[in-house]
């Protein structure tokens, strides 16, 4: 089972980026605590006999670039986890490129964008979205990965 874990702008400046609102750990400890995640399940589902799971990641401060990881994970990613970061509240080309997909996948903020200004609780890729992760702090990331292959394994 293969996983993008695709992050958009700032998401990079983690750890320096108003720690106050996004925390103090830093993009390669979401990394790595989604990393350690991934081979936790790995593990459950080995001794069950079921798929491992594999993570990779993109950080992207380009809305293109996003849309063509998104458009290169078609056949090759059986999910994806996205923080669209300040995209989510302006961009129909990567919600436009999650549907022409067609991969299961999920949404996650760090912040509890529903309890912050109100234009941030505008998702336009929510409608494309299995489920959204919100306000966890990196841990979110955890939890939609677990949500993910749950929902993969359904299939
Ligand atoms: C964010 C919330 C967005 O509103 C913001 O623009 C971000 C990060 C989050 O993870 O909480 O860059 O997606």
């Amino acid at each position: 089972m293969k996983i993008l874990v695709i992050n958009g702008p700032n998401i990079n400046m983690l750890g320096v980026r108003e720690p106050e609102i996004y925390g103090s750990d830093t993009y390669e400890d979401l990394m790595e605590l989604t990393r350690a995640k991934a081979r936790e399940i790995s593990e459950k589902n080995y001794s069950e006999g079921r798929d491992m799971v594999k993570v990779n990641f993109i950080q992207s401060n380009h809305e293109g670039e996003i849309v063509t990881a998104i458009q290169k994970a078609y056949c090759m990613y059986d999910g994806i986890i996205i923080n669209p970061a300040a995209y989510t509240h302006t961009s129909i080309a990567i919600l436009d490129a999650i549907k022409a997909v067609g991969i299961p996948t999920v949404e996650v903020h760090i912040s509890d964008v529903s309890a912050r200004e109100e234009w941030r609780q505008i998702s336009y890729i929510r409608e494309a979205c299995i489920a959204t992760v919100m306000g966890e702090g990196i841990q979110g990331y955890e939890h939609a990965l677990e949500i993910l292959v749950e929902n993969i394994g359904k299939k």
